[in-house]
Parts: structure tokens; sequence; C-alpha cells
């Protein structure tokens, strides 16, 4: 076969261009968003003034030890630099490390997993384009036994189920909007619903709060207790972190509402607490 030149240098061009981008085909600028729905600068960036965002450090006590989330930033050695879209999807989605191990649930993955194929890529471009940095990432603290990995097969086998969210065909298309980001980005229920003794949550009090970690009381978010509070009230607490009484909200959610909440679009508030008000009540 004869090829023209013109037309080999075509596909050549075509080809780099192609290899140019694979690195990443999402939106950053979207990424930017959704990792501020999905409030991951918290758990990957220490917690002291001129920390490097998303460089990692952050210690997140639980009753099994003390984790550190990881640098994330594109460093080959230190951070994720290494890894390819795919390796970025399966440790979101499925909650598995590159070399095959599992990852602990401190990960919010079990959230995560229901983040959409197009808002992983995006979220995957935004990482991508970070600067990335050399800060070595910690070794989790754990308790003898909990810090086991192949424990946690058992773990996901009762308490994960790895899919995509699936839109409720018969609620409000901000209703479903409102699902998602509470249940994928947002992770609201990995501390508003209670667990049991394994750690895992408990389906049957989704939202209905209960006794966070350090003891303190976690509200319920299903309409027995919010339905005594307006739009405008919630509103005004996930936005602006003022609580109905003139108090400052307790530092967990505090750091919700800063790295998250206060972030979101107006209409992604909105959709969050149409969401809410459609739950069924548990007392
Ligand atoms: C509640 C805390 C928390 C939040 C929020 C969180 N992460 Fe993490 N993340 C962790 C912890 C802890 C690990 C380490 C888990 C392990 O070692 O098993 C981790 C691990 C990771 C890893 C794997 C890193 C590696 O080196 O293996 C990636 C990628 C990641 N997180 C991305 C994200 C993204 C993207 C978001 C936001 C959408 C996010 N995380 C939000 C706590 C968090
Ligand atoms: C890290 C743990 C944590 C996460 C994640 C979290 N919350 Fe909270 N939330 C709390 C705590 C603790 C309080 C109690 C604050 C207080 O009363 O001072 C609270 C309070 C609230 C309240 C006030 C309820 C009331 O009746 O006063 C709302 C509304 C709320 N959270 C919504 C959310 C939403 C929506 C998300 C997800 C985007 C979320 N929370 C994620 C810990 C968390």
């Amino acid at each position: 076969m004869k090829v023209s030149k013109p037309l080999f240098a075509g596909a050549l061009a075509l080809l780099f261009a192609f290899a140019g981008s694979a690195g990443a085909q999402g939106d950053a600028k979207q990424g930017e968003y959704l990792v501020k729905a999905g409030g991951c600068v918290g758990c990957h960036t220490e917690n002291k003034d001129g920390a490097v965002p998303f460089a990692g450090g952050r210690a997140l006590p639980t009753p099994f030890g003390t984790f550190y989330g990881p640098n994330i930033t594109p460093h080959p050695q230190a951070g994720i630099g290494r890894w390819s879209e795919a390796d970025f999807v399966r440790a979101m989605r499925h909650g598995i490390r590159p070399d095959g191990a599992h990852y602990f649930p401190a990960f919010p993955y079990p959230s995560f997993t229901k983040i959409s194929d197009k808002d992983l890529s995006d979220i995957w471009a935004f990482l991508r384009a970070l600067p990335p940095h050399a800060r070595a990432s910690q070794e989790h603290d754990l308790g003898f036994f909990f810090g086991w990995r192949p424990l946690l097969t058992g773990w996901k086998w009762l308490f994960f189920t790895p899919g995509e969210f699936v839109a409720d065909s018969q609620a409000a298309p901000a209703v479903n909007r409102g699902a998602y980001l509470t249940q994928a980005l947002g992770h609201c229920g990995e501390c508003h619903t209670p667990r049991n003794f394994l750690g895992g949550p408990i389906a049957s009090r989704y939202l209905a709060g209960g006794k966070g970690p350090e003891g303190k009381t976690i509200p319920n978010l299903t309409p027995t207790r919010l339905k005594k509070q307006t739009d405008g009230e919630v509103k005004d607490f996930l936005t602006l972190g003022l609580t109905a009484d003139g108090d400052v909200p307790a530092e967990a959610m505090g750091e919700v509402i800063r790295n998250t909440t206060s972030k979101l679009l107006p209409e992604d508030i909105k959709a969050l607490i149409a969401y809410l008000r459609t739950l069924p009540p548990v007392e």
C-alpha cells in the first residue's frame, strides 16, 4: 500500500495530539468544583497553617486508630503521578489500590463509588493539573488486627456495594441532583448515618444521626428533626455556618461547611435541601 506523505504526517499529528491529552480527557475546571463538593481537600491536607493542599498528612482519628490522608498530587513517588486514569477510577469506584490491596473505608469510597464516570474523569483531570509535591505519605497508625488490609475483604463483602448512582425515575430532577450530592460526592452519610461495632453503616438508620466517634451527638437529617427548620434556616446553616439559635456548629460540620457546602452553587444547595425533605422520617 502506498501512503501519501501529507496523509502520513496528518495521521502522526493526530496520534501525538491524542497521546498528549491521554493523561486526562476530563474538564479540570469542572473537576475543581466536584472536588469541593467531595471535600477532598480536608482529608488530604495537613491541618496546619501553610500546609500544601492535597499533599496529604491530615490525621483522621477513628475508633480503629489514626489514618493519615495520603498525598494525591501528581508527584511520581510521593503522590499518584504514576497512576493511570483507570487506576484512579478503580480506587474511587472499587476501593482497590493499583497493587490490588483494599483501601480502608476511612477513605469514603463506599460513597464515592456512586460518582458518575463523567465526574470521575473531571476530578482526575483536576488532580492531574495540581503542582506535584514531594511530601511523603505517612503510614496509618492502627490497632493490632485492624491494620491488616486482607480483613477488608470481609468488611467490603458485608458493607460495600460498588456502582454508580442510579437516579429515581419517579423523583424530580432537583431531588435526584440532591441525592447524588448527598450520597456520592458529599458523603454526608459517613457521619450522619450511625455505624455498628464493625464500623459498617446501619442502612435502616440512613442519615438518622446518632453518637459520633468522640461520643458527640450527630443530628438526624431526616424530616423528623429537620422539619423544624425552614429551607432558609437549613441554607444559612450550610452556606454561612449559622445555626438557628445563633451558635457556631461543631468543628466536624464546621469543616464540611467551610470546604464543601459553602462552595456549592445556589441551585445545588437547593437540590440538597429538596432531597433531605424527601427522606423517610426516622425517629
Ligand atoms: C474522610 C476523609 C477523606 C475524604 C473526604 C477523601 N479522602 Fe481520599 N483517602 C482518605 C484516606 C484515609 C485514604 C487512604 C486509605 C488507605 O490507605 O486505605 C485515601 C486515599 C485516597 C486515594 C488513594 C491514594 C493512594 O496513594 O493510594 C485517592 C486517589 C483519594 N483518596 C482521592 C480522594 C478524592 C478525589 C477525594 C474527594 C472526592 C477524597 N479522596 C476524599 C481519606 C479521605
Ligand atoms: C465529618 C462529619 C460530618 C459530615 C461528613 C457531615 N456532617 Fe453534617 N453535621 C455533623 C455534626 C457533628 C453536626 C452537628 C453540628 C452542631 O450541631 O453543632 C452536623 C450538623 C448538620 C446539620 C444541622 C442539623 C440540625 O438539625 O441542626 C445539617 C443540615 C447537616 N449537618 C448537613 C450535612 C450535609 C448535607 C452533609 C454532606 C454534604 C453533612 N452534613 C456532612 C457532622 C458531619
